[in-house]
């Protein structure tokens, strides 16, 4: 019986090391972390995001110095990559700061590509991403080897492996900034259709937005809840973590609404659907959206050409 039991896991475990290297050949090898390694070129892409923002974006802050936020920025390349504190990027953020402008600030979760196209540079909204301290960071991955002093381009630690590591607390630190500086009415847009929940109790928004938003300069937070074209419409205003995150807005003594699907960024949704029912406007008709659409998209790019010419 014995015998015959360690037969066959003998075999097996032969199998898995056959498995495991193969598996480690197709990628996986040397890579001790849970997060993607160092971006290839980070100083370059760093400092190619730092001058559009400054000469194409935003000139007026033409007087910030590139090199000297990479500086600073890169002092965190030294550290142990599971050492890094958000404070590490104080000076970073002293030397990019700027001020946001009032009613633009949008903060979100698990929107990403939607808020960045709703966003449109800055243009018509500013989230952190079309901040100059946000920007430099957007999508980009950067560490320390753990024990030499080059970077670590096969992985980088996220808070799986630590809570100090320096993505994580690059984000927490210029999270905090872009809230203590957000003013006026305040947007919040979140995915309905999110299966692990619509608004985390723990996350970004939770623990490094929300506590630092200054209740004396903000009117107002609306909260757009906004859902997949064709569902799921797993969670809604008033439901679930949506009611939790409204009725921690109320203790904190904020005046909020909360909006399901948001018109123009569903209608920016609807771009990519435009044949499916839930992109006709049941009141005014299919003509109509589309007209608005056109207009919306023509408008948007008008502005963007307009500030472009306001520099020439
Ligand atoms: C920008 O910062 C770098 C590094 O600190 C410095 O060497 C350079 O002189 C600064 N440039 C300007 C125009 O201030
Ligand atoms: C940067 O730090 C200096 C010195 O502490 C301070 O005077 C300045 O206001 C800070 N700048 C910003 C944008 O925070
Ligand atoms: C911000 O929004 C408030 C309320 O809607 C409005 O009264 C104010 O004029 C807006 N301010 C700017 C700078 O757009
Ligand atoms: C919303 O969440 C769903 C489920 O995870 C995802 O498929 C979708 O891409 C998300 N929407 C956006 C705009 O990111
Ligand atoms: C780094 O050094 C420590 C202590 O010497 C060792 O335990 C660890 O395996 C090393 N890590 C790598 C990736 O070489």
């Amino acid at each position: 019986m014995a015998a015959q039991r360690c037969a066959p896991s003998g075999l097996s475990l032969a199998a898995l090391l056959l498995l495991l290297l193969a598996s480690g050949s197709a990628g996986t090898a040397g890579a001790q972390w849970s997060g993607p390694g160092t971006t290839p070129q980070l100083q370059r892409i760093f400092l190619g995001y730092c001058a559009e923002y400054l000469e194409l974006l935003n000139p007026q802050l033409r007087d910030k110095n590139c090199t000297a936020i990479w500086e600073a920025f890169q002092t965190v390349l030294d550290k142990d990559p599971c050492s890094v504190l958000p404070s590490d990027y104080d000076l970073y953020i002293n030397l990019s700061r700027h001020s946001i402008p009032r009613n633009k600030s949008l903060f979100w979760e698990n929107n990403q590509y939607l808020v960045i196209s709703y966003a449109e540079n800055g243009l018509r909204l500013m989230p952190l991403h079309d901040v100059l301290y946000g920007r430099m960071g957007a999508l980009l991955s950067w560490c320390r080897q753990q024990n030499g002093s080059g970077l670590d381009y096969q992985s980088c630690p996220t808070s799986k492996d630590c809570e100090d590591n320096a993505v994580d607390s690059f984000w927490k630190r210029v999270s905090v900034q872009y809230s203590v500086d957000s003013s006026g009415v305040i947007y919040i847009m979140l995915n309905g259709s999110e299966p692990s929940g619509t608004y985390f109790k723990k996350g970004f928004l939770a623990d490094y937005e929300i506590p630092y938003l200054q209740k004396d300069k903000i009117t107002r937070i609306e909260i757009w809840v906004m859902h997949e074209i064709g569902g799921p419409n797993l969670e809604s205003c008033g439901e679930g973590s949506v009611k939790i995150l409204e009725e921690r807005l109320q203790e904190l003594g904020f005046q909020y609404s909360c909006i399901n699907d948001y018109l123009p960024v569903k209608l920016l949704k609807c771009v990519d659907h435009s044949t499916h029912p839930d992109c006709a406007l049941k009141s005014q008709g299919h003509i109509y959206i589309f007209k608005c659409m056109r207009l919306c998209l023509t408008s948007g790019m008008l502005r963007r050409a307009e500030s472009l010419n306001q520099r020439f």
